[in-house]
């Protein structure tokens, strides 16, 4: 009869052995990977890091509630008024499922947007055709 002990032993093993093979398995294919990859390092997109934008208090909470789901160049890319933004993150949770960004953490996310990425200035004057009549 098997004892206990034994049998202990034998789960242990296992519990051992699968992540073991997992790892090699893995190996070999990060060693293939890195292989077929090298020669596309070159069009590899850059991975996006906060620093990259404005520096402003809240833009860790800011960047990083965004980039869930896509880059911050899109965000960016925009100005906008406080209002806005908010309905912009309104927006992202109503359409897109964003999780609601609440209370004092929705203030960060937008304390950080408006003061970075505000509603553009329009020249003084506005913008003029340069070939309207004069
Ligand atoms: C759960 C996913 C998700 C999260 C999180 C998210 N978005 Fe989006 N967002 C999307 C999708 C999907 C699109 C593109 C589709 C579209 O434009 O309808 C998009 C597009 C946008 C656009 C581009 C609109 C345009 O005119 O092209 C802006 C601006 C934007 N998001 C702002 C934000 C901001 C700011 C945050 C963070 C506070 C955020 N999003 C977080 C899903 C998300």
């Amino acid at each position: 009869m098997r004892s206990p002990e034994h049998t202990g032993r034998r789960r242990a093993w296992r519990r051992l052995a699968a992540p073991a093979a997992a790892a090699s398995l893995l190996a070999v294919a990060h060693a293939a990977g890195t292989l077929a990859q090298t020669p596309a390092t070159d069009f590899t997109p850059q991975e996006e890091t906060p620093e990259q934008y404005p520096e402003g208090p809240n833009r860790d909470d800011a960047f990083y509630s965004c980039t869930a789901c896509h880059g911050f160049r899109i965000v960016a890319a925009q100005g906008m008024s406080r209002a806005r933004w908010d309905e912009t993150l309104t927006w992202m949770t109503e359409r897109h499922n964003m999780p609601e960004i609440a209370g004092e953490d929705r203030d960060k996310v937008l304390d950080y947007l408006e003061r970075a990425f505000p509603e553009q200035q329009r020249a003084r004057g506005g913008w003029k055709n340069p070939f309207a009549p004069q």
